[in-house]
């Protein structure tokens, strides 16, 4: 099971930096308000906690059948409909391209030159197209699946929808009456679980699947972990212990930025999965966290001084590995060299949780709060577990700021100016609006 340690976090440790345990009880009866939430299920997006429950044999069957028939699988969506599956990619097959098959890719952004370059490197007549897409509106989902289809239907004709599987609303939507009318495989979103919050439907779990790893493992080590996270009592509860302590470091120390730092290469994806989760539900009227994607010790070369010396607005929090299942020596040799010899013998796993725990260290003498999560073994297990925690962590959080940490506001202003550019009927006023705003525009360029 995955562990949080705060200790790091509190006045006893940092001193005047850190929060007080009086402090902390003094918030119970928010945390207690924001528990009944989750408990009554007051809001229906929190349908999120429903998919750990879910059957998985549709989802294993359609990955068996893209592993038998082809030899690589392209991903198209966007936001959380491409992050968490490059987070569980990343984090349970790293390299896989490069030893396994299929191959997967991901095109999630529109840069023309990123698809050029995929369609280069993988053979249509032997693709499968997964399109990931909840609400089957999103211009850039929209625009690289009208592309891929074409293509298709060029290379493999009336075959070419048996080589696409969609993964989006059940009943709603551009995308589902593209898969009624062609007769495409589809996967369903519920309609209530948000795009961020949608890791461990099928957006995630059939290029899990596809990869070979066990979707079931993934929903077993959620559901253990939203057991213990049903805790109404804040001390035992470490998703409302994780919230609260942010909060408070917001509000009453004024500390904005939480860096996430997991200490594996293979869990920089999911650190960019949270940051997405943590800042689309949470940016809102005013309030919000800065959440900054970062991995160790990489990161230590880069960002720590900053971290260590730089203005008091960060908490750092690290995730840390107790088995990275692999290891390596580093050998015995240069002898007689006092500033290389000390790390003979020691193993490369002995080096990076030294750095991990000294970096901890280092930044709590400096005053700086910090708090660690360990995860006993990189395995898919323990990524639901980190998945569902942080989910359960966002809406708490969210209900402690008393926004709705499901919806996304502030994205649809551009979003619409988008489709006046680009001729979408019903947008005219805004393409009109953007026309106004170029001639308008007080130009400093040089
Ligand atoms: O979290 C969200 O809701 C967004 O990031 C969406 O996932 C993103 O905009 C893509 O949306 P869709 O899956 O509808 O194409």
């Amino acid at each position: 099971m995955i562990e949080l340690n705060f200790s790091n976090m509190m006045e006893e440790v940092i001193g005047k930096n850190g929060l007080s345990e009086r402090r902390i009880e003094g918030f119970r009866g928010r945390v207690e308000d924001a528990h009944e939430q989750i408990k009554d299920r007051r809001w229906p997006e929190l349908a999120f906690i429903d998919l750990l429950s879910q059957d998985t044999s549709e989802i294993k069957n359609i990955a068996r059948h893209i592993r038998e028939e082809t030899e690589d699988f392209l991903i198209l969506g966007i936001g959380g409909s491409a992050l968490g599956p490059r987070a569980i990619l990343d984090a349970l097959s790293p390299f896989h391209n490069l030893q396994k098959k299929p191959r997967v890719f991901i095109y999630e952004n529109v840069d023309p030159r990123t698809l050029k370059q995929i369609l280069s490197l993988i053979d249509l007549k032997k693709t499968s197209i997964n399109v990931i897409s909840k609400s089957g509106s999103t211009a850039e989902t929209a625009a690289s699946f009208m592309i891929l289809w074409d293509e298709m239907k060029k290379i493999l004709g009336n075959d070419a929808p048996k080589r696409f599987i969609a993964t989006t609303d059940p009943e709603k939507g551009n995308l589902r009456k593209i898969v009624n009318e062609e007769g495409l495989k589809s996967l369903p979103v519920p309609p209530n679980v948000a795009g961020r919050y949608s890791v461990l439907s099928p957006v995630g779990l059939l290029p899990a699947e596809v990869i070979g790893i066990d979707s079931n493992e993934l929903l077993r080590g959620a559901r253990d972990i939203h057991e213990k996270c049903s805790e109404p009592e804040l001390w035992k509860n470490p998703a409302y212990l994780f919230g609260t302590l942010l909060y408070l470091m917001d509000t009453e120390k004024k500390r904005k930025i939480n860096v996430m730092i997991p200490y594996a290469d293979s869990l920089k994806s999911l650190s960019e999965w949270f940051c997405q989760l943590w800042a689309e539900s949470l940016g809102k009227l005013g309030v919000g966290l800065t959440p900054y994607p970062s991995v160790g010790t990489t990161d230590q070369h880069s960002q720590l001084q900053l971290w260590m010396e730089g203005p008091q607005d960060k908490v750092v929090i690290f995730i840390r590995v107790d088995d990275y299942g692999d290891d390596i020596k580093i050998p015995r040799i240069f002898k007689d060299m006092e500033g290389l010899n000390y790390l003979s013998g020691h193993t490369l796993s002995e080096l990076i949780a030294a750095e991990e725990e000294s970096t901890e260290l280092a930044l709590a003498r400096a005053e700086r709060p910090n708090m660690t999560i360990t995860m006993p073994v990189i395995n898919a297990y323990h990524i639901g577990q980190l998945f569902h925690f942080f989910e359960l962590v966002t809406a708490l959080t969210g209900f402690l700021y008393r926004v709705n940490p499901f919806n996304q506001p502030g994205v649809e202003e551009g979003k619409n100016l988008t489709y006046g550019m680009m001729g979408k009927k019903g947008y005219e006023a805004k393409r009109k609006e953007v026309e106004e705003a170029r001639e308008k525009k007080i130009c400093w360029r040089i």
